[in-house]
């Protein structure tokens, strides 16, 4: 079911990685280290399967591949933050100029409109990386992802936004480049716009190739 199109909306719900910015890159090299370290194969397609999944469940699903040896918990906890560390690393480069062409602009016309915004990432670096980006200052609502009980594909990061916005979901449109994230959209009661292609986001109400392709008249009625 499409949701109808453009509709008065109250907020507009952002993903991070893959929207806004392209960290995929070094979220792969730093899994990628660790997968060879531990002997495990993993590719750039094993790597599209982790877009919008959380940092434990991204490393569940990578062990899941080693057959026959058990990883415990401190164990998990250990490469997990082996990993982050590679990955903190890679973004300590990031800066305004790592944006997405038009994602600034995008947030801004937003709120020029009169509407807010919330950003709804599940990683644990999106408050330091957005601040690198120089967007902090463009979000009413950033939603920690450590508060929530269930990660994306579960719809509690857009319905936490939206809650600290003040927002009726079904009035908040949620941008998302993953499978798993377009889920937990339509699971909030949102309209949902994928970034990407239809064939990856079959579950989107409208997919645009990129966020500089995004133009608030088409999705909000003023
Ligand atoms: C998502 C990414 O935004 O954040 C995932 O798409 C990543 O690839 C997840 O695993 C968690 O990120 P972090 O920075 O908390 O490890
Ligand atoms: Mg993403």
């Amino acid at each position: 079911m499409s949701a109808t199109l453009p509709r008065r909306l109250s907020a507009v719900i952002f993903d991070l990685d893959g929207v806004l910015t392209d960290t995929a890159t070094a979220h792969y090299r730093a899994w990628k280290r660790l997968a060879d370290e531990l002997g495990i194969p993993f590719d750039e397609a094993d790597n599209a399967a982790l877009k919008g999944i959380d940092r434990m469940g991204s490393l569940a699903l990578i062990l899941a591949k080693d057959r026959g040896r058990t990883h415990d918990e401190a164990a998990r906890a250990a490469y997990a933050a082996r990993k982050n560390g590679w990955y903190v690393d890679e973004i300590a480069r990031f800066g305004p100029g790592d944006l997405f062409a038009g994602a600034a602009e995008s947030l801004r016309a937003i709120r020029a409109a009169g509407l807010r915004t919330g950003l709804a990432s599940a990683s644990r670096n999106a408050p330091a990386l957005i601040d690198r980006l120089g967007i902090a200052g463009l979000f009413d609502v950033v939603v920690d992802p450590a508060s929530l009980a269930a990660g994306k594909p579960a719809p509690d990061i857009f319905l936490a936004a939206a809650a600290a916005i003040g927002a009726d979901p079904a009035d908040c449109l949620g941008v998302e480049d993953a499978a798993a994230g377009i889920a937990a959209i339509r699971a909030a009661g949102m309209t949902a716009l994928g970034i990407g292609t239809p064939a990856e986001l079959p579950g989107a109400d409208r997919v645009i190739p990129h966020i500089g392709a995004f133009r608030l008249d088409d999705y909000h009625a003023r």
